[in-house]
């Protein structure tokens, strides 16, 4: 992909190489849903799907700047206030401005294999990407954690959107072939293994569009936020739902929706250990239940489901060569994660298409996938 991508540098802004280069990937949950922000765990791993930012400064007066899989470019003065940019064109707007406003005008070039809308975190991708590409044009110094916690801020500011951290910690610091264990209230975290022997995971794009900002992503955050307020009122000490015991839900005067809402938080916490566990433990049958269990709670609980990645769940807990799967990212359309029986691969794609196409008149995309490494630079001078 890089000496394609190079040529087309080379056509549009002429021979000089682009002063860095970096390869950012999306990202993988395998468990630990809209538990982020709740400074609970979560159990991200970055995939072998990335996106590249090509980048250097230049004389001109203009930022010229081209997303090739979009087949889009801008050109303009960053200080013109009348300047309207597209959606992918804002991002990078944004984090000039919020990180190194001094930069002056930089050519650039974003492309890639990472679905867009997919869940996998192509927005993150691109900010962690254009992060990592301004620290080396400027000097900085910033190390991969200080960025992660950087681009979540940012992406906060730049969307509106309240997510966490999980995604930027998963591209920034993700290591090939494991998933990583993150507390997100200390902003520790482990590796574990990502694979267990005989079995793949797999992802299959709903072709439902997740658009979060637009979503109830916010108002589930807000919920949980509430619910805390609550439960401080009756017991002061604890200071996020993650402290929260399991079985105290039941006893505080709360009302009916946010009980769910922390039912469904504290219940996938305990599910992201039960995991760590069974990956250790190469357990696929409890690895799989577990995806099934968190597939139930996200979508009768904590309610970012959608009629379709419900029928691919149901589907994929009966099929006999799957072990279990559930709806991944924030939900409300995007993909459903899978673990399969290696062997089964193929017949699971075949039954899992035609069920669906059966259902919703649309195939399913099936998105094969290794969990890989986190952000690399490939080029700086
Ligand atoms: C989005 C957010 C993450 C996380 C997930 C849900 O991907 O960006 O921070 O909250 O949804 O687990």
């Amino acid at each position: 992909m890089i000496p394609h991508l190079l040529q087309i540098w080379h056509s549009t802004f002429g021979m000089e190489r682009p002063a860095v280069i970096v390869r950012t990937p999306g990202r993988v949950n395998i468990i630990g849903e809209h538990t982020d922000y709740n400074d609970g765990w979560v159990m991200p791993g970055a995939i072998d799907r990335y996106l590249v930012v090509m980048m250097k400064r230049h004389d001109g007066a203009n930022h010229h700047w081209i997303a090739d899989d979009l087949r889009d470019q801008v050109i303009f003065n960053i200080h013109d206030p009348n300047t309207s940019l597209p959606r992918w064109a804002e991002y990078i707007a944004g984090v000039i401005r919020l990180y190194t406003p001094e930069i002056g005008p930089v050519q650039l070039l974003v492309s890639g294999n990472l679905p867009v809308g997919a869940g996998l975190s192509s927005s993150s991708a691109l900010v962690c990407g254009l992060l990592m590409a301004l620290r080396e044009l400027t000097g900085k110094q910033d190390d991969h954690e200080t960025i992660a916690l950087t681009a979540s801020r940012f992406e906060r500011k730049i969307t509106g959107l309240q997510g966490g951290i999980m995604d930027q910690f998963a591209i920034m610091l993700s290591r090939p072939g494991q998933v990583m264990l993150l507390d997100c209230k200390s902003t520790t975290y482990q590796f574990l293994p990502a694979e267990i022997p005989g079995c793949r995971w797999l992802l299959i794009n709903s072709g439902v569009k997740h658009t979060l900002v637009d979503s109830d992503y916010n108002q589930r955050e807000a919920e949980c936020r509430e619910a805390l307020v609550h439960i401080r009122n009756q017991v002061q000490d604890y200071t996020s739902l993650r402290d929260v015991p399991l079985a105290m839900v039941s006893v505080f005067d709360l009302p009916d929706i946010l009980r769910k809402r922390v039912q469904y938080v504290l219940e996938e916490n305990e599910r992201v250990h039960q995991m760590a566990a069974a990956l250790e433990q190469q357990q696929p049958e409890v690895a799989g239940k577990l995806l099934s269990q968190s597939h139930e709670g996200l979508s009768h609980l904590y309610e970012v489901s959608c009629t379709e990645l419900d029928s691919l769940a149901m589907f994929t807990k009966q099929h006999p060569d799957a072990y279990g799967g559930r709806m991944m990212g924030g939900g409300f359309g995007g993909c459903l994660l899978c673990l399969i029986r290696a062997d089964g691969l193929e017949r699971f794609l075949t039954d899992v298409t035609s069920f669906y196409a059966g259902q919703f008149g649309f195939e399913p995309t099936p998105i094969p996938f290794e969990f890989g490494q986190g952000i690399h630079l490939i080029e700086t001078t």
